[in-house]
């Protein structure tokens, strides 16, 4: 658990990472999440200064939505596909309730950052809030991925 960071407090967090934090919070306004009410806002931080962000984006057909993370992932590689994502910072609200409400990385979520990461070859940092309200700054992809399955198992 060493390489993790983990903060009481945002405010104790590093100022790039606080920033995007932000920029992840003002794209959860424009989720679609009509299904779940969980809004969840994303923000990638390129290696050029570029910020991507996506949100959720929900289906009548379930599974055809898509989390916040792999929209911004996706949108980051489609827009700037020579360009290395350094870090990610993830945030979630429920509707109608005012503050911030804890939410990590999801499974799959994880497996398309560690592809991400095995792509260009460098590590990205995820910044999300847990569930006791902490806030985790981990290295990688991989440091959440023990044992995980990659191009290297193929
Ligand atoms: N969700 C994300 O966008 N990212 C995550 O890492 C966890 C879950 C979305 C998917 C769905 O739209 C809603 O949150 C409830 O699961």
């Amino acid at each position: 658990m060493s390489q993790f960071i983990i903060a009481d407090s945002l405010n104790d967090l590093d100022t790039v990472s606080k920033e995007l934090v932000q920029k992840a919070k003002d794209a959860l306004a424009h989720a679609y999440a009509p299904y779940s009410n969980f809004m969840v806002g994303a923000a990638a931080l390129l290696d050029d200064g570029s910020v991507i962000t996506g949100m959720n984006q929900e289906n009548a057909a379930y599974p055809s939505g898509l989390c916040a993370e792999r929209v911004a992932l996706f949108s980051a590689y489609a827009l700037y596909p020579h360009v290395k994502i350094l870090k990610i910072a993830v945030t979630a609200q429920k509707r109608n309730e005012p503050d911030l409400t804890p939410a990590t990385c999801c499974g799959e979520c994880r497996q398309v950052l560690l592809e991400f990461e095995n792509r260009q070859q460098a590590p990205i940092e995820i910044v999300m809030q847990s569930q006791d309200g902490k806030w985790v700054k981990a290295p990688s992809a991989s440091s959440l991925l023990p044992f995980a399955f990659s191009n290297a198992s193929l």
